[in-house]
């Protein structure tokens, strides 16, 4: 990775965290964007004792509001004439609905919405860059969420009747699996777009990692992971798939795969409906107000 320039979101904690320090022992310059000041200095100062030779940086952003997306990735743009790598990884779970100042619901703003608007900043950069690659932090709790159009701001998810809570394990983890969903949809909608530009775009389940992930989720859920917890694998097992996809040459040419343990696996099969993600791609163009920056290939 000696020279290869790696965006990076979600890396002050878990497992964004473990991969950037791993990526920059591999000889990368980590370009970090985080939200939090401290976070984001401890982080800044761990990946320079790593490798202290490469010019690491950091910008900061709430990446739950579509302004500062779109502002993190012009800075971005303009601090970085080459961009080898962008990963996607910043995400959380609420206990409850909160709206963004854009009228998103939390969820979808933070962990599906800043995935499209950051990579089409980027895009520019990445295809001049080619072979470049992206990856986007997906979960095996796609496999519970169910694609509707009708309510993909969650309002129905987070009122919580007992077949959900049965289901999902409680309010919040509806609006989780659905926002995973939209990760796998968006990377294969994202791939079949950059056929041919030697962009490749591909997605993975991390495992259940013990993170700071639903710390702050606040009530029963984060009592309850934290209780889970224990069964958890390390953030180290949890990120070697993402360093895997970001740094191997054996998957050079693979794109629009979802992966689990450095494996490409069949997501659902709500997961590899490609109508679905044309659609949700229209609606996330219609969102951010990013109509036609990465028109359909023939592919789409
Ligand atoms: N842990 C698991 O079992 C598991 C399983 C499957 C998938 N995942 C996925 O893995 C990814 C990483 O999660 P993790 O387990 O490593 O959790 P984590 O330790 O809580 O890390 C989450 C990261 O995302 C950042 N983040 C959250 N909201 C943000 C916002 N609005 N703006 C900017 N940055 C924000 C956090 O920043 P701060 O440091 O400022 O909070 C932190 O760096 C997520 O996409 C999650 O969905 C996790």
């Amino acid at each position: 990775m000696t020279g290869k320039v790696v965006v990076i979101t979600g890396a002050t904690s878990g497992i964004g965290r473990v991969a950037a320090e791993k990526l920059a022992g591999l000889g990368a310059r980590m370009v970090v964007i985080a939200r939090d000041q401290a976070r984001g200095a401890a982080t800044l100062g761990r990946l320079r004792s790593i490798n202290g030779s490469a010019k690491h940086t950091i910008h900061y952003a709430d990446l739950s509001r579509i302004s500062e997306m779109k502002r993190v990735a012009a800075e971005v743009v303009a601090a970085e004439p080459r961009i080898d790598v962008l990963i996607n990884n910043a995400g959380a779970l609420f206990g409850s609905r909160h709206l963004t100042e854009d009228g998103l619901e939390l969820t979808f703003a933070t962990n599906h919405l800043a995935y499209f608007v950051v990579s089409l900043g980027l895009l520019d950069r990445l295809r001049a860059s080619a072979p470049s690659r992206v990856i986007n932090t997906s979960s095996g709790a796609h496999e519970k969420a169910r694609l509707d159009f009708g309510d993909l701001q969650s309002e129905e998810a987070y009122q919580g009747t007992l077949w959900d809570t049965l289901r999902y394990g409680g309010p919040g983890f509806k609006a989780y699996a659905l926002s995973k969903l939209c990760n796998i949809l968006f990377t294969r909608e994202l791939a079949r777009r950059l056929e041919g530009s030697g962009v490749t775009v591909n997605c993975f389940h991390p495992g259940f990692v013990d993170t700071r992930f639903g710390d702050e989720s606040g009530g029963l859920i984060s009592w309850g992971l934290r209780a889970a917890k224990h069964l958890a694998i390390s953030p180290e097992k949890g990120a070697a798939t993402l360093v895997y996809l970001a740094s191997s040459p054996e998957v050079a040419g693979v794109t629009g795969r979802y992966f689990f343990r450095c494996r490409p696996v069949a997501p659902t099969r709500q997961a590899q409906d490609d109508r679905a993600a044309r659609a949700l791609w229209q609606e996330s163009e219609r969102l951010s107000s990013l109509v036609g920056v990465l028109p359909p290939s023939p592919a789409s």
